[in-house]
């Protein structure tokens, strides 16, 4: 296993860009199950997840290329088994039932697990898919899905905007008979980009990035080529690291556009942001103030960024609240954040941070992928030697960090554990 050091204490300086969103790219590398002929997609990260979902779409039986950023698939003789080897290494696998339910009318998909950050279940993707004439049984840890007179359009209500059962829905009903109409709909960025993707492919969908989108069902959807959108989660944190090395970042390739929540809350803790023609520049604007976040669906603050923000606000003088009201148990950067020397108390689902004070390095580990971008960058922000082990969750979620990271100044290597 592998471990990071980090060398904390120096600005962050120069010019970073941001890879594709590993977000988007795993749904969008899922619908390609869906087309007749072969896709071609750029801006593909070279993730772990990624390279586990070319695994997967092999198993179902496309052949599958990954040149550079570059991605080709060509479904041409599906099945319908995902098996638990692979989604047991990552949940969104679990995006493949609506593709094949849709295309082969069955699907056997092993049922995800618990993760780290909460119990994450798939109720809301199974009571969608019901609804479209799909039925499920549950044996041996997979879901036996089949829909023998094929899927039709319906309209569905979600109980929650989830990112996942959205994105599986759109799919399914992309090749389903007649209209289906999706509400209290995920608006996050990657749905929408999913939705561009489909529609690439000759899906008929409207009102992506609202919470109603309509999709008019087709007979079948071809190959095309398209670029996956830039990741805002790598570029938030990004932001924040700038922000608490006291450096000057220009991001290069940033979905400003997506991170109006994040830039909002930066720019109340005293950074200064501002989009250029060539990236959007990021550095302190004075001292950081505390501020309270809460995490909500899209265009909410992101989960996703909650990590790496507690980290800035360790770094802000005063105190400020995090209420994180996605998932149940997403606190675990907590005790090792405390570890470096930050003060965070830890009620229910709120934590308060106590900022300002110093941070040092120490060994510590990591627990999940934000989790890990959190001590990453608190890290750079720490005197002395951060020492992070189990980052292969880092390597999830973000392209050469080191290497990134090692381009505008930090002090930060890879060694064998
Ligand atoms: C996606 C993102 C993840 C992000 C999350 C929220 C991917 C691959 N992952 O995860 O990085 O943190 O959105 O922005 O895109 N829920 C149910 N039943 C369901 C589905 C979800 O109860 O059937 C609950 C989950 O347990 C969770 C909440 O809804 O508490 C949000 O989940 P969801 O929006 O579905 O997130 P994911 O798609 O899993």
């Amino acid at each position: 296993m592998d471990k990071l050091i980090v060398q904390g204490g120096g600005p962050l300086e120069g010019r970073i860009r941001v890879s594709g969103a590993k977000n988007a790219a795993l749904p969008i590398l899922m619908a390609c199950l869906l087309a007749e002929g072969k896709v071609e997609l750029g801006n593909v990260p070279r993730l772990r997840d990624i390279h586990t979902s070319l695994k997967l779409l092999e198993i179902l039986g496309c052949k599958t290329s990954f040149d550079g950023n570059d991605v080709t698939s060509d479904a041409v003789a599906l099945v319908p088994e995902a098996p638990y080897e692979l989604v047991k290494t990552m949940r969104a696998s679990v995006l493949c039932l609506g593709p094949l339910l849709a295309r082969l009318r069955e699907a056997r998909v092993a049922l995800p697990g618990g993760c780290a950050i909460g119990a994450r279940p798939v109720d809301l993707h199974l009571k969608g898919l019901e609804k479209m004439g799909a039925k499920f049984e549950l044996a041996e840890g997979y879901i036996n899905g089949t829909c023998n007179g094929g899927l039709k359009g319906a309209h569905i209500t979600f109980d929650f905007p989830t990112v996942g059962g959205t994105e599986n829905l759109l799919m399914a009903a992309s090749l389903a008979e007649g209209e289906s109409i999706l509400e209290n709909a995920a608006r996050e960025p990657e749905v929408e980009d999913l939705a561009n993707f489909l529609n690439a492919m000759g899906a008929k969908i409207t009102g992506q990035g609202t919470s109603v989108i309509r999709v008019e069902g087709v007979k079948s959807l071809k190959g095309c080529s398209y670029r996956v959108m830039p990741d805002r989660i790598e570029a938030g944190t990004y932001m924040c690291a700038a922000a608490i090395t006291d450096g000057e970042l220009l991001i290069e390739d940033c979905p400003y556009q997506e991170l109006d929540a994040v830039s909002y809350k930066l720019r109340e803790m005293g950074v200064w942001l501002e989009e250029t023609d060539e990236g959007v520049l990021v550095r302190r604007d004075g001292p950081l103030v505390g501020t309270d976040v809460t995490t909500q669906p899209h265009p909410g603050f992101p989960t996703d960024m909650q990590a790496q923000f507690m980290v800035v606000m360790c770094m802000a003088s005063g105190a400020g609240t995090i209420e994180e009201k996605i998932f149940e148990n997403r606190f675990m950067h907590v005790q090792e954040l405390a570890r470096l020397g930050a003060d965070i108390r830890l009620k229910g689902r709120t934590a308060m941070v106590r900022g300002g004070k110093p941070l040092f390095g120490a060994p510590v580990m990591a627990s999940d992928l934000r989790a890990s971008a959190s001590l990453v960058i608190a890290g750079l922000a720490a005197e002395g030697k951060t020492e992070i082990s189990r980052i292969y969750h880092l390597d999830r979620g973000y392209e050469n960090i080191e290497a990134k990271l090692s381009g505008v100044g930090a002090t930060i290597w890879r060694e064998k554990e």
